[in-house]
């Protein structure tokens, strides 16, 4: 009898603690990323972040936005590398084409850029003053041969009236997009941490 009791004690505790978990899992998910509405907004002069860009709009079915420098840089290395250095030297913020549609509609903003000179490509930052990204959530991600340095924290300080989530740095030795498919597990790591 005794053995009985103890085995519906234990079968009740078991049941609950699921029940419990079922329960915590289900409130999780309300607070995931369903029902938001995304944008991937990204700068790519090689396209290693353009396909990162790409996989995370795939995986969140978000809408893409490109930023491109109205003036486009040289395609040759370093020609760019001079232009990007001065630029940044200047603080400049160069005028950038075409426009986010609706921006009001984003509730969540990856911002995905290559690091340059140590931080984000200054069209980026062109890009972060124009639009109202206060009440959104900000998510920066970058790539870069070397680190991040403080780029994703200049991407949370272009954004003072956002909240922000755990960024994202990729580092990798190869240009023009080659490869970044063996980062891919790393993004589905972070994304699912981030609750997408
Ligand atoms: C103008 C320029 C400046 C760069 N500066 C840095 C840097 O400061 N640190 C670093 O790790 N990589 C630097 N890189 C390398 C890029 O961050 C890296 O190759 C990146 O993945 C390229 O991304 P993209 O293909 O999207 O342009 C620089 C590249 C360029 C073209």
């Amino acid at each position: 009898m005794k053995r009985i009791t103890t085995f519906v004690v234990a079968t009740l505790v078991a049941l609950t603690s699921l029940m419990a978990c079922a329960q915590n899992s289900k409130s999780k998910n309300a607070e995931t990323m369903d029902g938001k509405k995304v944008l991937v907004a990204y700068f790519s002069w090689s396209g290693n972040t353009a396909d990162v860009a790409k996989y995370v709009a795939s995986k969140t079915g978000a809408d893409l936005f490109e930023v491109v420098r109205e003036k486009a840089y040289p395609v040759d290395y370093t020609p760019c590398t001079d232009e990007a250095k001065a630029e940044k030297e200047r603080g400049d913020r160069p005028a950038i084409k075409g426009e986010v549609k609706n921006m009001e509609q984003y509730d969540v903003v990856f911002v995905g850029v290559p690091v340059w000179w140590y931080t984000a490509p200054m069209p980026v930052f062109t890009f972060l003053d124009k639009y109202d990204f206060g009440g959104k959530t900000v998510i920066p991600f970058c790539t870069a041969y070397t680190a991040e340095y403080e780029t994703l924290n200049d991407i949370v300080a272009a954004t003072p009236n956002s909240s922000h989530l755990e960024g994202l740095t990729l580092i990798t030795k190869e240009m023009g997009g080659k490869g970044m498919d063996k980062q891919y597990g790393t993004i589905d790591q972070w994304l699912n941490k981030l609750n997408f």
